[in-house]
């Protein structure tokens, strides 16, 4: 038997099982908050080993950390990987947007060239930003989807992804139909799903872009293939709720559409979720599906305000290139703003909870990443608090607490303080150390 693959971190381990309930005092950690100061973290075969206080013996090769904040790498729930070269494209509403930036620069990922180019670029920034874990959206092309699940198999990373189902409204060189799309996604769930840490999503783009027959496939293919997960939008700008009312007169609601064809499930995550009414949360709470709030992204599309606290199952996503920024302090930030925009607060354990623990619980993969548990995938991420003589140091010299800390480093904080990113134990190039 070969010998395992050790490594003993050390550092500042900081990870939130549960968020604090309501009215929970913040100044003492409290219950579900694990703050582990100055602790090792033994990796052995890219699975969290221990968290202890004492050195490992002389067999663990070390990386110290003083100082730095360790956590569970981060997880995106909703981000589109082609998408990084419109991120901040000016001046229009989600529905301009798709035509005016976004069907183009997917178009360019017919070619497979460009497609493994992107998508290592991509799984790169996510690694850069301190993200170990995604759900993502490639493009229609069945080549966009191979090259995505290779950059992250050669990276070890856990995604999950799958093609785009889109036979209407969209230009001909990102539409399919059904029978094509049928064949794509058999062969697609035949190579990938899976195979290591990658699993398969039916990806429907949204309603208006699927008709009926591809919309009841996507639901058929779901039902047959286990472990498989559906993720799409729903109700994320007026004019798409709109426009979907006219295009599916016979259902209830934008929701319904996609219950209807079997795409709410507890394996389905669906970005944005803004313009729901009572009975579609009722639904969403019965089937068990995951509403993907993309704050930077409503913000900056103006699609509206999101209220997290009428929701049963609420995921964190960046939505890059609706949003802005692939960072999760950016985007946790963006939801603290939306959540005070409607008389309401989010505390910094919350925040974190949600871009860790809470978004592996929503792709139900709790038991593989987001805490740092015995048994856990080693996948992490080594911070500093703030880069000397800024602002947030300034403004962390103040702080009288944890929550305090946390706090400002989430506000003030971005991928610029990133120092060191491991999947499954092994360093990343992406970030220096
Ligand atoms: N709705 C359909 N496609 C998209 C997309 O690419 N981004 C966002 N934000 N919403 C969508
Ligand atoms: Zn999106």
């Amino acid at each position: 038997m070969s010998c395992p693959e050790r490594l003993a971190l050390f550092g500042d381990l900081l990870d939130v099982i549960a968020p604090p309930g309501p009215g929970a005092r913040l100044d003492d950690p409290p219950a579900g908050v694990r703050w582990r100061p100055r602790h090792w973290l033994l990796i052995e075969d890219g699975r969290i080993a221990a968290v202890q206080t004492e050195a490992p013996g002389a067999d663990w090769p070390r990386d110290e950390r003083p100082g730095q904040l360790i956590l569970p790498g981060f997880i995106d729930t909703h981000v589109h990987a082609p998408q990084l070269d419109v991120i901040a494209s000016y001046g229009t509403e989600l529905l301009d947007w798709l035509q005016r930036y976004t069907f183009p620069a997917e178009t360019a990922w017919a070619d497979d060239e460009v497609a493994a180019r992107g998508s290592a670029r991509f799984l790169d920034q996510l690694l850069h930003h301190g993200t170990t874990s995604a759900l993502v959206f490639p493009t229609v092309h069945k080549g966009s989807v191979d090259a995505l699940f290779s950059a992250a198999w050669t990276r070890g990373m856990r995604l999950v992804a799958g093609k785009c189902l889109m036979d209407r409204h969209a230009p001909p060189a990102l539409t399919d139909t059904p029978a094509s799309a049928e064949r794509d996604t058999l062969d697609l769930l035949q190579r990938w799903q899976g195979r290591g840490r990658l699993a398969y999503a039916h990806t429907v783009r949204f309603a208006p872009t699927s008709t009926d027959a591809q919309l009841q496939l996507a639901g058929e293919l779901h039902a047959a293939h286990p472990g498989s997960y559906v993720q799409t939008h729903v109700a994320e700008n007026r004019a798409e709720v709109q426009w979907v009312r006219e295009l599916f007169p016979s259902s209830r609601s934008y929701l319904d559409v996609y219950e209807r064809h079997g795409l709410l499930t507890p394996y389905s995550t669906l970005a944005h979720g803004i313009w729901l009414d009572d009975e579609d949360r009722a639904r969403l709470r019965a089937t068990g599906a995951v509403i993907a709030h993309c704050p930077t992204s409503n913000l900056f599309l103006g699609s509206g305000l999101f209220d997290w606290s009428l929701h049963a199952r609420v995921s964190i996503a960046t939505d890059v290139g609706g949003g802005t920024s692939l960072s999760m302090q950016r985007t946790l930030a963006a939801a603290y703003q939306v959540a005070a925009l409607q008389g309401r607060r989010l505390d910094a354990f919350t925040l974190l909870h949600a871009a860790t623990a809470g978004n592996a619980d929503s792709l139900r993969l709790g038991n593989e990443v987001g805490r740092l548990e015995p048994g856990c995938v080693a996948d992490l991420a080594a911070w500093d608090w703030a880069e000397p003589d800024s602002l947030l140091a300034q403004r962390l010299q103040f702080a009288q607490s944890l929550h305090e800390r946390l706090f400002a480093w989430l506000s003030l904080g971005d991928e610029r303080l990133l120092r060191g990113v491991w999947v499954a134990g092994k360093p990343q190039a992406a970030a220096s150390g």
